[in-house]
């Protein structure tokens, strides 16, 4: 950076400055849906993943604390520390505590598998309820004092106050959509209801995922209007990120237990692209905010992709 050499100099930072900072921040995204099942937990892993492969230092949390599922798709045996341990105020996040995973880079913090029913149950959602926005925000800060650059949180669907805390921390929102009728009227009641009001110095993306690889045409006509109108009438600004096929071969190769999408596979440069989009914009969005302190909006190039073949 210029240095000042009396006060009546402005010291002006330039991008070049900024590349050669050493990295002082952490990312968070998130990843949201009105209903189960568009496919959360199965981009959270693999974005989570390509962000490891990249060298980038990522922990993905599982915030659905009602149905985990992480615990089993990273094969931790040993677990330390659970987000409910850390929602419940009963622990917190040290650099011995979170689970490493067999990817170089990628750690994780599983939810519990066993809830306490009962009493136990109605504690937790009570902390949560009275907890969770201050006791993320903290973690957060407490994940990048550990070097962690990257941290994806796969919430649970709807409007359950853990992921809208979790909307709250968030710099990136990532809502999954299924091409149904109630998906997409759901995310644009939420995106409407909830992102809106957060889309301060934040971003929001969103992806259909599980679509047939041979569509008609017409139905591929509506789905693209659907996309439009997300994009440009719910009132915020959304970044598309692609229509993602579902896949036979991923379907089988969850059988195996294996979670994440070959190389070879297409779905792979689809995800690779949404993660070039989503960092890239997140990026320029900080850097953005560092240089004129404006709120600017950013809008990318993003990536259409085909829906034909797999
Ligand atoms: N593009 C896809 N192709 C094939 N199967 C998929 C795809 N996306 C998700 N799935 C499958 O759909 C099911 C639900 O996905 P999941 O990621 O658990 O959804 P969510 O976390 O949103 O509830 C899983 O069995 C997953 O393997
Ligand atoms: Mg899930």
């Amino acid at each position: 950076m210029t240095e000042t050499k009396n006060n009546s100099q402005i010291s002006l930072t330039t991008l070049k400055d900024l590349e050669d900072l050493p990295s002082n921040r952490i990312d968070v995204i998130m990843l949201h849906s009105q209903k189960g099942g568009p496919g959360k937990t199965t981009l959270s892993c693999n974005l989570a993943n390509e962000l490891a492969r990249r060298g980038k230092k990522t922990v993905i949390i599982d915030l659905d604390v009602s149905q985990p599922t992480l615990q089993h798709i990273f094969n931790i045996k040993d677990i330390k520390i659970t987000i409910n341990d850390i929602l419940l105020g009963n622990n917190v996040v040290s650099e011995n505590n979170i689970s490493s995973t067999s990817v170089t880079n990628l750690s994780v913090i599983v939810a519990q598998e066993k809830i306490d029913y009962g009493e136990g149950l109605l504690s937790l959602l009570k902390s949560i309820h009275d907890h969770s926005h201050f006791i993320l925000h903290e973690m957060m800060k407490t994940l990048q004092n550990f070097g962690y650059q990257y941290v994806i949180l796969d919430c649970a669907p709807g409007y359950r106050i853990e992921s809208i805390h979790a909307a709250t921390v968030a710099d990136a929102r990532i809502f999954v959509l299924r091409p149904s009728t109630f998906s997409f009227e759901g995310a644009k009641e939420m995106l409407q209801d909830i992102y809106k009001k957060l889309s301060y110095q934040s971003l929001n993306f969103f992806i259909f995922n599980q679509i047939p690889p041979e569509l008609k045409d017409k139905s591929l006509r509506l789905l693209k209007e659907w996309k439009e109108e997300i994009e440009n009438k719910t009132g915020t600004d959304n970044i598309f990120l692609g229509f993602f096929n579902i896949s036979n071969e991923i379907i089988e190769n969850c059988i195996w237990g294996e979670y994440f999408f070959p190389r070879s596979h297409p779905l792979h440069n689809q995800l690779s692209c949404m993660v070039d989009t989503v960092i890239q914009n997140i990026d320029l969005l900080k850097q953005d905010e560092i240089i004129s302190g404006s709120q600017k909006r950013i809008n990318l190039e993003t990536t259409e992709v085909s829906t034909k073949g797999e």
